[in-house]
């Protein structure tokens, strides 16, 4: 069984997916550890209400590292196999990125590498997909590495753009599919299915019916 850390700084709908998932035994896994910068993150009532031990740890007033380490030792402590970043606004020290060396993830709600990097979170994305006039989004899960949004992408899914689309109404349609997306990723690493190599990633399916 995966034993699954979810770093998390708002609402906590994908967190809510992996929980679901869980429970439900479509992921062999557990989220054991729920971790937010933010005190009044809704992610950490949905952590706690499902057995995981919800921890809020401040960033304020510390460096950069300091406050990573305090987040280490959590979860060093609940012996953690897999860490999910889902909605973390907190950008990643090279200390933590290699600690946890491929054993870091996040989801990001654009076809990665198009709309990432500083800067590219929430509503902004969606603003700058809808400026370009690209015809479709969707999102990605990459690993984590130092480089911000730039780790090897393990999976993506898509969504066409509508006309007459707002930010608020792409960023619905693209986090359904986070929600279908990220969980799927997440048994992946439970069965053992990804690997990476050469600064890719590889997945390892069987069985794809056409
Ligand atoms: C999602 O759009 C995710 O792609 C991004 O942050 C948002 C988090 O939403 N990284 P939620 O807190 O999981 O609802």
């Amino acid at each position: 069984m995966l034993r699954i850390a979810v770093l998390a700084s708002g609402s906590g709908t994908n967190l809510q997916s992996i929980i679901d998932a869980c429970e439900s035994g479509q992921i062999d896994g557990k989220v054991v550890l729920v971790v937010s910068n933010n005190e009044d993150a809704f992610a950490l009532e949905r952590g706690s209400k499902h057995g995981a031990q919800a921890v809020f740890i401040d960033h304020r007033g510390k460096p950069r590292e300091e406050h990573e380490k305090e987040v280490a030792a959590e979860i060093d402590g609940h012996d953690i196999d897999l860490i999910v970043l889902a909605g973390y606004l907190r950008m990643l020290t090279s200390y933590f990125v290699s600690k946890y060396k491929n054993m870091i993830i996040n989801i990001h709600p654009a076809l990665l590498p198009r709309f990432g990097g500083k800067g590219m979170h929430g509503q902004k994305v969606h603003e700058a997909v809808l400026d370009s006039g690209d015809e479709e989004s969707g999102c990605s899960v990459h690993l984590v590495t130092a480089e911000i949004d730039g780790g090897p992408v393990i999976g993506q899914m898509r969504v066409p753009v509508m006309p007459g689309d707002t930010p608020d109404t792409l960023q619905a349609r693209v986090l359904e599919k986070e929600h279908i997306l990220l969980p799927l990723v997440v048994q992946w690493f439970a069965e053992g299915r990804v690997r990476f190599v050469d600064g890719k990633a590889i997945v390892d399916i069987e069985d794809i019916q056409g």
